[in-house]
């Protein structure tokens, strides 16, 4: 049973709550393989695990993301094998360590044209993208979409995959930098939600119309705007809380403003099975090795600087991908 870092919380807060700590891992139980990290991605949900705002039973591990070299077999594993390359997005919580023990039917094994750093900033982000463009709404060629946080980890690789798809991307970003980069990788019409008014400028930029899907993962600051983004029958995908928790929607709403639809999707229910998951991760190396979608890693911590990129996350401060390497 190896001893190694990880970072543990305690008690629900801010950024100090996560605290890095000496623990035993066990050795890895019947179906699991121990991946020794070489990579650990940053997610927003993290922040919603050490806030509260998602509870958690405590104390807790942290991190859902990350890849690595498969150390040790587990009973009754036969398709990952000692030395693969593996990564992983799933439950349950504990990525953000030197090592950990993750079920090997939720784990992929990474092609030689990913490298473990891309690998780890992209299976959680990436599989989110495909099941938001492919399965929630089917983005067609020709639609106009709307994407909220267009810089951001999930935002960057929203751009280029919904463009790539044939679809024009309207954006909303904090600042004129992240205008720009949303621009760079494939936001049509970059939109500065602190400066303007996203949702005029949406009905402006479609000629009155509106868009057939809203893509918010920013929640209690733009949710009920971007029902006034939407045409008649159109989707509103509420995926995230960047801004706190989204306030209720009320049927007869959605019937007022069009007969729309709402949704509430999460990435677990989108790889509800291994072959869900591997399909999701296959088609997203795919788009990887051949250039169609570019991983951008912009910022990069040592795994005990933790604490920093939370509150550089929170702070509005990073923009694409972020890996911690422990
Ligand atoms: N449901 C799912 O399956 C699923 C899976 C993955 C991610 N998500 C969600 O997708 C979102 C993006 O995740 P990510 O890891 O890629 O994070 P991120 O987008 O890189 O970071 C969050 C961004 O949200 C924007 N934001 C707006 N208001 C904010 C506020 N009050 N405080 C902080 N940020 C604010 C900021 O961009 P601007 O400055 O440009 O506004 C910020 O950079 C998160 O909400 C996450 O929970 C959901």
């Amino acid at each position: 049973m190896p001893t190694i870092n990880a970072y543990r919380v305690h008690k629900p807060g801010g950024p100090d709550a996560l605290k890095y700590e000496a623990v035993e891992l066990a050795d890895p139980g019947p179906g699991e393989v121990r991946v020794r990290h070489t990579a650990v991605g940053l997610n927003y949900i993290d922040t919603y695990h050490r806030s509260g705002l998602y509870p958690l039973p405590l104390p807790s591990g942290i991190g859902v993301e990350a890849a690595g070299i498969a150390e040790a077999i587990g009973e009754g594993v036969s398709d990952i094998k000692k030395g693969d390359r593996v990564a992983y997005a799933t439950g349950p919580l504990g990525a953000y360590s030197e090592a950990n023990n993750v079920a090997a039917g939720r784990m992929v094994k990474v092609p030689e044209t990913v490298t473990d750093e891309q690998a780890a900033a992209m299976m959680l982000k990436g599989m989110t993208v495909h099941y938001l463009l492919h399965s929630t709404y089917k983005v067609k060629p020709g639609d106009t979409i709307l994407a909220h946080a267009a810089a951001g980890g999930v935002g960057l690789l929203m751009c280029q995959w919904a463009k790539a798809l044939g679809a024009t991307v309207i954006g909303t970003v904090g600042s004129q930098e992240k205008a720009d980069l949303a621009q760079a990788n494939g936001c049509d019409h970059p939109i500065n939600y602190v400066q303007s008014d996203f949702v005029e400028t949406v009905r402006e930029l479609t000629g009155g119309k509106g868009v057939p899907v809203v893509y918010d993962s920013v929640g209690a600051d733009t949710l009920l705007k971007s029902m006034d983004c939407l045409s008649p029958r159109g989707t509103l995908v509420s995926f995230g809380n960047a801004s706190g928790a989204p306030p209720a929607i009320d049927p007869g709403v959605l019937g007022n403003k069009g007969s729309l639809f709402f949704t509430r999707p999460s990435l677990f229910h989108y790889t509800l099975t291994t072959e869900e998951l591997r399909h999701r991760a296959e088609e997203l190396f795919k788009v990887v090795s051949d250039g169609t979608l570019t991983i951008p890693i912009n910022q990069r911590y040592a795994l005990k600087d933790a604490v920093q990129a939370h509150m550089d996350l929170e702070g509005r401060k990073t923009t694409g991908a972020t890996v911690l390497i422990p």
